[in-house]
């Protein structure tokens, strides 16, 4: 559709006037938010011509993202997460610093009080899934181990459900645990799988009308803090998951964060003793964090 040059002025007023209405505003980065976000607003309406049918369409949609929501569900943070606006978010403030681990996005299914294990503990708490020993390092950007570094853990079982999407109370399958004196950690987890972020709201039709799977590639969550260092929310990917060429829902893949998770056969001796009865994976990640200031 062309637009003539008076209906083009007419559109630009109109901006230039929504515009100019902030000009009284007293905080600067506020004054900077709105008039920016109006800017691409109104770009946005000009440019795909939106009608009013799919104005009212789009605000009803908005309408149930916020009638969905509640302490448990946050179907806005799962709308941001499904456009890539997290992630763009945590890219814009989380600037590469030399070697220091990318960070990927937090998801809804962190908790605060998960239970403290030692080193070499299992983190599953009897959740379905093959074992895997997780180990590494925890280093700042100069190779310097960090002892002492809070790190929290969290993943789904073999089911693709985390603790809380269960009505029976059930704790499982996330843990803290901090690094020892050289900045070593390991730990018993799962080897993670795909699992469909929660569907069954507004973002599923929206991914259903696009033709785009909920699934998400299959990961472990890692949140490692320590002190004067940038905390770290990331996750490793299981190198050979399929859905990490399909995509993952979120895009919260990152090339570096993929990790070999190492097939043992049923019998092979664990780490450190413990005994297992079928297959086992073994998984190292090296996690280094940026400074603070970063
Ligand atoms: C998750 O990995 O737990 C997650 C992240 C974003 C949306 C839904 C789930
Ligand atoms: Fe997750």
């Amino acid at each position: 559709m062309t637009t003539s040059d008076t209906q083009r002025q007419v559109e630009e007023t109109l901006t230039d006037e929504v515009l100019a209405s902030f000009d009284g505003t007293e905080n600067p980065r506020l004054k900077e938010i709105m008039r920016s976000l109006t800017t691409h607003l109104h770009e946005f309406v000009r440019e795909v011509r939106l009608t009013e049918e799919e104005w009212s369409y789009g605000i009803d949609f908005l309408t149930k993202v916020g009638h969905i929501t509640d302490e448990n569900r946050q179907e806005f943070v799962l709308l941001s997460d499904t456009l890539g606006v997290s992630m763009q978010t945590i890219a814009v403030n989380n600037e590469a610093y030399e070697d220091a681990t990318e960070a990927t996005v937090f998801g809804p299914f962190f908790v605060e009080d998960a239970p403290k294990i030692e080193n070499g503990g299992d983190m599953a708490f009897g959740a379905k899934g093959q074992p895997a020993w997780i180990e590494g390092t925890v280093t700042d950007a100069e190779g310097n181990p960090v002892p002492n570094a809070r790190i929290e853990v969290w993943e789904c079982d073999e089911d693709g459900l985390y603790d809380v999407q269960y009505d029976d109370g059930r704790r499982a399958s996330r843990a803290h645990l901090f690094s020892d004196g050289n900045g070593n950690y390991s730990f018993w987890g799962l080897t993670p799988v795909p699992y469909p972020i929660p569907d069954d709201g507004p973002v599923g039709q929206m991914l259903n009308a696009v033709g785009r799977s909920p699934l998400r590639a299959a990961h472990l969550h890692f949140m490692v803090s320590a002190e004067n260092l940038r905390t770290l929310v990331t996750h490793i990917f299981v190198q050979g998951d399929p859905q990490i060429e399909k995509g993952d829902s979120v895009f919260g893949v990152k090339e570096s964060l993929i990790k070999e998770f190492e097939q043992q056969a049923p019998g092979t001796p664990t780490p450190n003793g413990r005994e297992i009865d079928g297959s086992w994976a073994k998984c190292r990640f090296d996690i280094v964090l940026a400074p603070e200031t970063a």
